[in-house]
Formats: C-alpha cells, sequence, structure tokens
C-alpha cells in the first residue's frame, strides 16, 4: 500500500473519490459535506491532498482545508473504500496528513468535526482535544462547508454552537500533556447518542 501526497497524476481518481464519499454517506444516514470532482482536483492540484492506492488501485484518501489566513488547518474528506477498512489505512492516512499539515502550516492550529467515532479516536491518539465550536475557526468558509449536511438546521438552530459533530483540535501552542487515559468509546457512544436523540428529536416534532 502506497500512501503519498497526492499529485497530477492521481487527479484520475477524483471521480472514484466522490462517488465512494457519497456512497457510504447515503449508507450511514449519516450528514455529509458534499463533494464535487472539481473541488478534490484543486485540493489534488494544490498539493493539499493525500491519497492511498493499492497499486493502481484506490483505497483511501484525505484532504487539508486552510481557513483564517492559515491559522486554522482542516482535514476533511476522509474516506477508505470499503475493501480496506478495518485494516488500520485511515489511521496511516490521518497520520500522514497530520505530519504533513505540520510540515506545511507549522503555527496553523489543526481542526476537525465528525459524527465518526474511528476518526475521533484516531484524532484523540494523535493528541486532538474535543472543544467547542467556539474554538474553531469563525471563517465563514469553514461553516458552509455544512450547508448540504443533512443536519445543518440543528446547526443553525443553536447558532452554530452546536451539532452532531464533536469539534476536535489540536493547537501546536499548546505543549503536549502527558496522557492520562486512554481513549474510551463507551463515553464517546454515549456522548453521540445523546446528541442524537436531544438534536433529533426536537426535529420530528417540529
Ligand atoms: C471511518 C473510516 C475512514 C475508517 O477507516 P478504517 O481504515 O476502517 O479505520 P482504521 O482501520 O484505521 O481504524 C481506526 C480505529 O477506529 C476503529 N474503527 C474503525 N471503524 C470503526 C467504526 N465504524 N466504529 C467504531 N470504531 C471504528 C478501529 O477499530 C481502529 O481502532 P483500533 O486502533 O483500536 O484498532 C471508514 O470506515 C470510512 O471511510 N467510512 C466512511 C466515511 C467516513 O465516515 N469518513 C469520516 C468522516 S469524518
Amino acid at each position: 500500500m502506497e500512501i503519498v501526497i497526492a499529485s497530477k497524476k492521481h487527479i484520475k481518481y477524483a471521480g472514484i473519490i466522490c462517488e465512494t464519499i457519497s456512497k457510504s454517506a447515503e449508507e450511514r444516514g449519516t450528514g455529509i459535506a458534499k463533494r464535487t470532482p472539481e473541488y478534490i482536483t484543486t485540493k489534488i492540484e494544490n498539493g493539499n491532498a493525500v491519497i492511498a492506492l493499492d497499486g493502481e488501485i484506490f483505497a483511501g484518501f484525505c484532504y487539508i482545508e486552510i481557513f483564517s489566513n492559515k491559522n486554522y488547518v482542516a482535514h476533511s474528506g476522509l474516506i477508505v473504500h470499503p475493501n480496506y477498512r478495518k485494516l488500520g489505512l485511515a489511521k496511516k492516512i490521518k497520520t500522514k496528513v497530520f505530519q504533513y499539515s505540520k510540515q506545511k502550516y507549522p503555527k496553523a492550529k489543526i481542526f476537525g468535526i465528525t459524527t465518526g467515532l474511528a476518526v475521533m479516536k484516531i484524532n484523540y491518539e494523535l493528541g486532538y482535544k474535543p472543544v467547542t465550536f467556539s474554538e474553531l475557526t469563525d471563517d465563514p468558509e469553514f461553516w458552509k462547508g455544512c450547508q448540504t449536511c443533512k443536519n445543518y438546521d440543528v446547526l443553525q438552530r443553536t447558532e452554530q454552537k452546536m451539532c452532531l459533530c464533536t469539534g476536535m483540535l489540536h493547537d501546536p501552542n499548546k505543549k503536549e500533556e502527558v496522557k492520562n487515559h486512554n481513549y474510551d468509546s463507551k463515553t464517546w457512544k454515549r456522548l453521540k447518542n445523546i446528541k442524537q436523540s436531544l438534536f433529533l428529536k426536537n426535529k420530528s416534532k417540529k
């Protein structure tokens, strides 16, 4: 398996990347920001994406987004093709994109929002901390990405203070603390269930 910074020769994978992202979102029934092949192509052209290939076969992808004058960087569009899941590939892709971002944008805070337990686990192990949305970028360009998510009304209702996603942030200015506890998947699952029942119950009552 090859995990590399995507370059022009990988533009041909933009279609399958978008298709895999949207199919997976449909299957999970969760909200997701929509991506077009043109958008993915721009990310690849600008050297802001990581791709995993098994020979010539597409296996996984993730890209970098830059906000607030390069003060914030987000990793988006993480996808592992169903044939390559549960093999530790997402962890390898995220680690690569994380190290590359730190090198390319050393002063930027690195963040993400997600409902995915796998991503929360990986982020936590990379040193991200869960934060409120107020600690993330206030760049409207980032929040615009949520408009195509099916839970966007929740974000609007809470005036962008919270949603089903959890915000996670790595701040390069903060000294890494010694972790005295491991990632606790039960706690995260509980938090996710609480949010879902809270926000989605209100939604169905409307
Ligand atoms: C989420 C996704 C990227 C995970 O890819 P993957 O390559 O299977 O993940 P990994 O094998 O690297 O797993 C990383 C960790 O998460 C755990 N994990 C994987 N899938 C999981 C799931 N569905 N639920 C809970 N934990 C999961 C793994 O057990 C592993 O933990 P470990 O280190 O203790 O073994 C992949 O399932 C996917 O592409 N899903 C659809 C798109 C998506 O949800 N993207 C994220 C949007 S934020």
